[in-house]
């Protein structure tokens, strides 16, 4: 049975990819980066009790989704558009855990234990106040100088699901194994725990070039579905492929994590409820059957993406522009119902109140 390639080697091939384009960039100046996607946010309503972690989109169908163009990560230019479709990011809280659907269209491709042959997906999100979305967090230092002294206020957190030993509709992640040495590592189904200062300086939680700490934990869970997988009782490793490979349909990943979690590293993005994050998704597709490599792969805006995690039960609008002008215009209709309130007061009060009092001009009364 094929073991998922180690992360040094997914690593090296990562900075190979990288040392490429770095010496590219380098010919064609700077990195740049036509961020309209920035306007697109992602809303995390709270919405307790309705998701299951079974990997399927029906219980997300009354949630409200942001639409993405799937752009090369390293080179997002229009020409080279994931063909597939965008994806679509949904989110919610249910005031203990954060919850994310990804469903990007694309023809079933599987290929056991060959997690290149099968598609994959990432969250990114910011720690460190300097993380910036480019490159993994942006600190300047070098593989062999970056630690966490150096490269402090640059951390990024990232959840990676190669889904190649992962079948579809069970759940994998933090498990009792993993979690019981103390890192963010998942040896069933490879959906890992890391964090990052450069795509060059990435660990597993727990884990580091100052060594390993192990109060680390994998706190994320998720489970992976493609429509064309007919519905049973419940699949198993023989069941792989699980369906016939080329089949049209929408690949669909659903992820959990506590909103705060122990981290004491500063390797854990943390949640608060009322509060923005700053994240990021990706996505690799084996092309034209061809394996992706570690940098292949596509993301949903070349800068972070704002996650809002809403503290209120959010009615579900219909667009995100349109559930701000709601609020807009509800916070206006208090204030509105403020000021009567205080002017019927005030009139009262100066018409019932002490003769005595002296009128003061309505102005300076409110100002
Ligand atoms: C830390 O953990 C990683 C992954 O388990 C391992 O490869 C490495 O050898 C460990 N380092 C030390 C110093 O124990
Ligand atoms: C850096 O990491 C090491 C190993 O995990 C840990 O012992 C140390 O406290 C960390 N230092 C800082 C400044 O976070």
């Amino acid at each position: 049975m094929h073991r998922p390639p180690p992360v040094p080697v997914l690593l090296l091939l990562l900075s190979l990819a990288l040392a490429g384009r770095v010496s590219s960039h380098e010919e064609s100046g700077e990195w740049s980066c036509d961020s309209s996607a920035s306007e697109i946010r992602v809303e995390a309503p709270f919405l307790p009790g309705i998701i299951t972690l079974d990997g399927r989109a029906d219980d997300w169908s009354d949630v409200d989704g942001s639409e993405f163009s799937l752009l090369p990560a390293l080179d997002p230019d229009d020409d080279k558009e994931y063909g597939g479709g965008k994806m679509t990011v949904k989110a919610l809280h249910d005031g203990k855990d954060v919850f994310f659907l990804l469903q990007v269209d694309g023809d079933y491709a599987y290929s056991k234990g060959e997690n290149t042959r099968c598609p994959s997906a990432a969250l990114m999100f910011q720690i460190g106040e300097s993380a910036t979305y480019h490159n993994m967090g942006g600190c300047k230092e070098g593989r062999d100088s970056c630690t966490n002294k150096t490269c402090k206020g640059h951390e990024v957190d990232i959840m990676h699901f190669s889904i190649g030993n992962a079948i579809p509709g069970r759940l994998y992640g933090g498990n009792p194994i993993d979690n019981g040495k103390g890192n963010g590592g998942d040896r069933f189904g490879h959906l890992v725990d890391l964090y990052a200062w450069t795509p060059h300086c990435r660990y597993i939680d727990g884990t580091g070039p100052s060594g390993n700490d192990t109060s680390a934990q994998n706190n994320w869970k998720g489970a992976w579905w493609h429509s064309s997988l007919s519905v049973q009782s419940g699949f198993v490793e023989e069941d792989s492929p699980y369906a016939s490979n080329g089949q049209k349909g929408a690949y669909y990943f659903e992820f959990s994590r506590p909103l705060r979690t122990m981290d004491r590293l500063q390797q854990d993005a943390q949640f608060t409820v009322g509060g923005t994050a700053k994240m990021s998704a990706a996505f690799w597709y084996p092309v034209n059957g061809n394996p992706w490599h570690g940098s292949g792969h596509f993301s949903i805006n070349c800068d972070w993406v704002s996650m809002d995690i809403s503290s209120g039960t959010s009615l579900l609008t219909k667009t995100a522009s349109s559930g701000s002008s709601w609020d807009a215009a509800s916070a206006f209709s208090l204030l509105f119902s403020v000021i009567s309130l205080c002017l019927s007061v005030f009139i009262a009060y100066r018409n019932f109140g002490p003769k005595s009092a002296q009128y003061k001009p309505m102005e300076i009364s409110l100002g």
